[in-house]
């Protein structure tokens, strides 16, 4: 390692343990009950003690209960991926926010581009999610992201602004932490393709910088704005030092606790 490389690495690592990061792991549609056991007891037998960063899981609706048992007098938490904004009703295959409260969940993962693209949903229900899941007590994870067709023509800003105004309107975040968004260009999601710091940087800025019209800048400091988008053990570090980032929601890499370890481990 040169000189220059050793100063780098040196600045880098202090600046990563200055830091406070949320590591949160969306399955998605993955996994079998073996393989969630398997994964959260190696979890834990390699992730213990109070930690400096926060780990949160998103198993699938059916594993929920499984990772509340088996995380219970732990320091990770739990959530869902999507839930309904009513509280009970004639909504076939629906979850609501008070039977997530119901199972201890904290978190909801809220309009990820995989619900706003393949179902169609939309900010205005989008917005009724956020809402829903925070009078139950739920923080959600706010999903914001351009697709490529957007940024090829400039308009990835626009994009943001509309779908964090319109998904945050008239939601009550009297509390500093009951919101945490999560920066994730559609482009980058599963490709391979991690959007380049200084585009994270820019784009987690502007999200700051919305947060700050929409709160003021106390309330918008305390906001976890996370990027996702082919994050991994490889990009991880770099991603890592980029201004304004607070975590990374984190797809096909979480889905191999080795993986998923190494890159907890790489965050410390
Ligand atoms: P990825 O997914 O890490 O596989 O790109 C991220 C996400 O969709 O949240």
């Amino acid at each position: 390692m040169d000189i220059k490389e050793l100063v780098r690495s040196t600045v880098n690592a202090e600046i990563v343990k200055s830091r406070q990061f949320i590591i949160a792991a969306n399955w998605k549609m993955n996994k079998n009950m073996k393989e969630v056991f398997l994964f959260i007891d190696e979890l834990k037998k390699r992730y213990t003690g109070k930690k400096r960063n926060s780990v949160i899981l998103f198993p699938p609706y059916p594993y929920v209960m499984l990772a509340q048992e088996l995380l219970k007098n732990t320091d990770i938490s739990y959530g869902l991926q999507n839930i309904h904004w009513e509280s009970s009703g004639a909504f076939t295959g629906e979850v609501s926010p008070l039977m997530a409260r119901d199972l201890g969940c904290q978190y909801a993962i809220i309009g990820h581009s995989e619900r706003r693209n393949i179902f169609f949903e939309n900010d205005e229900m989008i917005n009724k999610k956020i809402k829903a899941a925070l009078a139950e007590g739920i923080i959600p994870v706010l999903c914001l992201g351009e697709d490529m067709e957007a940024r090829r023509e400039n308009r990835h800003r626009d994009i943001i602004r509309k779908q964090l105004y319109e998904g945050m309107a008239d939601a009550d975040i009297s509390l500093q932490n009951r919101i945490i968004i999560a920066y994730e260009p559609v482009w980058a999601i599963g490709s391979g393709a991690t959007a380049a710091s200084n585009q994270i940087e820019e784009m987690h800025g502007y999200i700051n910088s919305l947060l700050c019209e929409l709160y003021g800048s106390d309330i918008a400091s305390g906001i976890p704005v996370l990027y996702g988008g082919s994050v991994n053990p490889g990009n991880i570090q770099d991603l890592a030092v980029v201004k304004n980032v607070s975590g990374f929601l984190i797809g096909g890499a979480s889905l191999k606790v080795k993986d998923f370890l190494k890159i907890i481990e790489l965050l410390e």
